[in-house]
C-alpha cells in the first residue's frame, strides 16, 4: 500500500483513462486526451466495446454532463453551481482529468485570493538579482494551463473579491495573458479552458460580476433526485473510503445507509417519505456529502471502538452532528422528528434509543 492519502483522479483512474483512450474512435478536440463522448463515458460510466467496465463517477443526469463537456469544447468557460455537497468539485476534478489528463491546475478561491495568484507573481530574490525576466516570473496554475492547453480549475469563484474575479475577463475573452513588465504575453493554446465552482448557500460570497457571467455557461448540479440514486452515491463513496483508510470494519449494510439517507431526505424536504407527516427543516444543508461522512465516521467508530459492524449507536452522534448545527432551533426540529417519526417506526427502535441517549 502506498503512502499517499488522496490520489488525483487521473492517478486513481489511470487504467480507465488509458482504456478509454485506446478505444476512442471519435474525433478529439486539439490537446484533449479523449473525445467529448469518451469524457462523458468516463464521468457516468459504461461498458467499452472490449468489455472493459468504466465506473461511474457522477451519478445523475447524463445530459448535464454532456452539456458540461460540450461547453468546454467551445470558447466559453464552465461554471458548476449548486448547493453544498452536490459534487461540484468532484465533477470539476474528473472533467479536468478526462479532458486534460491533469486535474492539478487548481486555484482555491478565498477572500484573500489576489490578482497575482490568478495571473502571475514574481520571485523577488530573482527579480532583484536579475531584473524582470521570464526566470523571475512565478507561474500560476492558470498561466500553466494556458501554455499547455489544459483545463484550469477555480474552486469557489464567488469567494474571490469582485475586482479580482474580473482578472479572468481578458483571459476568457481574449484568451491571452499580457505580461506588460516583460513586454510580452502568453497566448492560450488550444484545449485551454476554465472550470469554476460556486455554491449558492454560503454566507460571505460575492456576486459574480455580470461581465464575467457572460463568459461562463452555468450548469446547476441538483441534489440527487431519487432515494435509490442517493443511496447508490453514499454506498460507492463509503466503499472507496473504507478501502483507502484500510478500516477493520465490515462493509455497511445497505439498510443502514438507507436509514441515514431517509433521515436526511425527510428533514431536507420537510415531509416524511410517505408524504403523510409535515416536518420542520433544520437550517443545516444535510447534503449527500454529509450523509457520506456520517457513515464514514460511524464506520471508524465501529472499527476501532465497536465490534467492526456498523450499528445505530455508531451512527447516532454523526446524525445529530449533521442535523443540529444551531444549538437552539435545530435541536427543537430534531427532537420533534425523533419523537414523531423515528419513535413510531418499528424497525427503527435502535436508532431511536441511540439518539435519545445522546440528546
Ligand atoms: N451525484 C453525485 N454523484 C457522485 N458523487 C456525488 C454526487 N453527489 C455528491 N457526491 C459525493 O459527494 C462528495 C462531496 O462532493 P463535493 O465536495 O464535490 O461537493 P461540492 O458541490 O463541491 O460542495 P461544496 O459547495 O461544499 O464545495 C463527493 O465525494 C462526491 O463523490
Ligand atoms: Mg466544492
Amino acid at each position: 500500500m502506498s503512502d499517499i492519502l488522496r490520489y488525483h483522479a487521473e492517478q486513481l483512474f489511470a487504467e480507465e483513462l488509458e482504456e478509454l483512450k485506446k478505444q476512442d474512435q471519435e474525433k478529439r478536440p486539439q490537446n484533449w486526451l479523449l473525445s467529448p463522448q469518451s469524457v462523458v463515458t468516463y464521468l457516468i460510466g459504461g461498458k467499452l466495446k472490449n468489455g472493459f467496465e468504466v465506473t461511474p463517477k457522477y451519478i445523475g443526469s447524463k445530459r448535464l454532463m454532456e452539456i458540461a463537456v460540450a461547453t468546454l469544447a467551445t470558447d466559453r468557460a464552465l461554471l458548476l453551481y449548486g448547493l453544498p455537497g452536490t459534487a461540484k468539485s468532484w465533477v470539476s476534478e474528473h472533467l479536468a482529468a478526462g479532458i486534460s489528463g491533469d486535474s492539478t491546475m487548481i486555484i482555491q478561491g478565498t477572500a484573500g485570493t489576489s490578482e497575482e495568484s490568478i495571473r502571475y507573481g514574481w520571485n523577488y530574490a530573482r527579480l532583484l538579482a536579475e531584473g524582470p525576466s521570464r526566470n523571475a516570473l512565478v507561474e500560476t496554475p492558470v498561466l500553466r494551463a494556458m501554455q499547455d492547453g489544459k483545463i484550469a480549475r477555480i474552486e469557489e469563484l464567488t469567494r474571490i473579491g469582485a475586482d479580482v474575479q474580473d482578472t479572468l475577463i481578458t483571459i476568457l475573452s481574449e484568451k491571452t495573458l499580457p505580461i506588460p513588465e516583460l513586454n510580452t504575453e502568453v497566448q492560450a493554446s488550444k484545449g485551454f479552458n476554465v472550470i469554476a465552482t460556486a455554491n449558492n448557500r454560503d454566507k460571505g460570497v460575492n456576486e459574480l460580476s455580470s461581465a464575467l457571467k457572460r463568459r461562463f455557461n452555468t450548469v446547476i448540479l441538483p441534489v440527487p433526485e431519487s432515494m435509490e440514486e442517493e443511496i447508490d452515491i453514499v454506498r460507492r463513496r463509503v466503499e472507496s473510503f473504507e478501502k483507502v483508510m484500510e478500516l477493520p470494519a465490515e462493509k455497511p449494510a445497505v439498510e443502514e445507509i438507507r436509514r441515514i439517507v431517509t433521515i436526511f431526505r425527510e428533514l431536507r424536504n420537510g415531509v416524511t417519505l410517505d408524504g403523510k407527516t409535515k416536518l420542520k427543516s433544520p437550517g443545516s444543508t444535510l447534503s449527500t456529502a454529509e450523509a457520506i461522512s456520517v457513515v464514514n465516521n460511524g464506520l471508524a467508530l465501529a472499527a476501532y471502538f465497536g465490534d467492526g459492524r456498523l450499528n445505530a449507536a455508531d451512527l447516532a452522534a454523526g446524525i445529530i452532528g449533521a442535523v443540529v448545527k444551531d444549538p437552539v432551533q435545530d435541536k427543537l426540529v430534531w427532537q420533534e422528528y425523533l419523537e414523531t417519526v423515528v419513535k413510531t417506526r418499528e424497525e427503527w427502535k435502535d436508532v431511536y434509543r441511540a439518539c435519545r441517549d445522546l440528546a
